[in-house]
């Protein structure tokens, strides 16, 4: 997609400190930028001679049939980029075939979000008051999400400068809305890194995935893995999936980028669980690597903000329509037919 304008349009719309929350990353922001320069680095060996005359970039993800194998990744507080918020990311993402994974810190309800949106997961930061992320699990089954998404990366926030320069905090008339929470204001801070140190719990272990597969009776999808090891630790504890992500570089700067950690995490994982990769996917041939190198899907975080800030659930719909045609051209001229055919041996090891 033409990302550039993309970005340059929301930057225009959107007031500086809600744009910097959305584009930022973590110290120098290297992660950040390595995220869409992985992608970029990998080569293709296109096959020819195929009947490419019908192409289907359909696929399924835990089950749920998708259009396209890109899912709209989970971000916090949407309503800062666009008044419809969450609701109209949600609205869009279903127009377009695709899946909404819906953030605990929504600035929209689960229930609200649910009413309008298709396919759904809802994702999970798990709450120093257990009680609370409990009751959030079990409105999300019974608002028929279909699974969670359980978030690893952010036991603590990574250094955010632009958040901590804006002193960053939710517009007013907005708030953490699952749980009708405030966001504190800091001056010089970022309100955000202090609402995750007043509630959220760095207590996590491979023994709570079992626990909110119980509490919900969901699958467990574990988001914010980078290494194998990790990733086998994830599944022998009974993770569903795995999404390879370090957080759209937001949180550890220098951390590996997805693209460069998926094939260590294809390798430990193989066939136990579906394995997803975010972070850079910024076009329809970024899609159709990671699919080529074991991922189920990719998922897309800033275009979908991007979008949304520009568009409204039109432009969410619009975003992911160009990405389907962008993956359905690369994937012609690679001779595949289908997701399916879309092997490791169309990229360059
Ligand atoms: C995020 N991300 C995120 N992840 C999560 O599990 N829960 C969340 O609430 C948020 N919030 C959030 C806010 C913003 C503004 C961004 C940019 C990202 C991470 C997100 O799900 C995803 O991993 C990255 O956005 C993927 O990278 P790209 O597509 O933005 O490059």
């Amino acid at each position: 997609m033409d990302f550039e304008p993309l970005e340059a349009a929301a930057r225009e719309a959107l007031a500086p400190m809600a744009y910097d929350y959305f584009a930022g990353g973590s110290d120098d922001e290297e992660t950040l930028r390595d995220n869409v320069a992985a992608w970029r680095r990998i080569r293709l060996r296109p096959r020819v001679l195929r009947d490419v005359s019908v192409v289907d970039t359909s696929t399924t993800v835990l089950g749920t049939p998708v259009a396209l194998p890109v899912l709209v990744a989970p971000v916090g507080y949407q309503a800062m980029a666009h008044p419809g918020g969450e609701c109209d990311a949600a609205r869009g993402t279903a127009a377009a075939g695709s899946l909404y994974i819906s953030s605990t810190v929504a600035t929209m309800k689960l229930e609200d979000i649910a009413a309008v949106a298709g396919p759904r997961w809802m994702q999970v930061y798990v709450q120093k008051d257990r009680s609370m992320t409990e009751a959030m699990v079990q409105r999300a089954a019974d608002a028929g999400y279909s699974a969670l998404v359980l978030t690893v990366d952010l036991p603590v926030v990574g250094r955010r400068r632009r958040d901590e320069r804006n002193s960053f905090t939710l517009a007013p008339g907005l708030t953490v809305a699952n749980f009708g929470l405030e966001m504190p204001s800091v001056a010089g801070q970022s309100g955000l890194a202090a609402q995750v140190g007043r509630d959220m719990d760095p207590n996590l272990t491979p023994s709570d995935i079992a626990w909110l597969q119980e509490v919900s009776g969901l699958p467990v999808i574990v988001k914010g893995i980078l290494r194998g090891d990790d990733a086998r630790a994830a599944v022998d504890a009974g993770a569903d999936g795995v999404v390879v992500s370090n957080h759209g570089g937001r949180q550890l700067d220098t951390a590996i980028a997805g693209a460069d950690a998926l094939p260590d995490v294809v390798a430990a994982v193989g066939r136990d669980a579906e394995v997803y990769v975010d972070g850079g996917v910024r076009s329809g041939t970024d899609v159709l690597k990671a699919v080529a190198m074991g991922a189920r899907a990719v998922l897309v975080g800033r275009p979908m903000v991007w979008s949304l800030a520009t568009g409204g659930a039109a432009g969410v719909e619009t975003m992911l329509k160009e990405l389907q045609v962008e993956l359905a051209n690369s994937m012609a001229l690679c001779g595949a037919r289908s997701v399916g055919e879309l092997t490791r041996d169309l990229v360059v090891t």
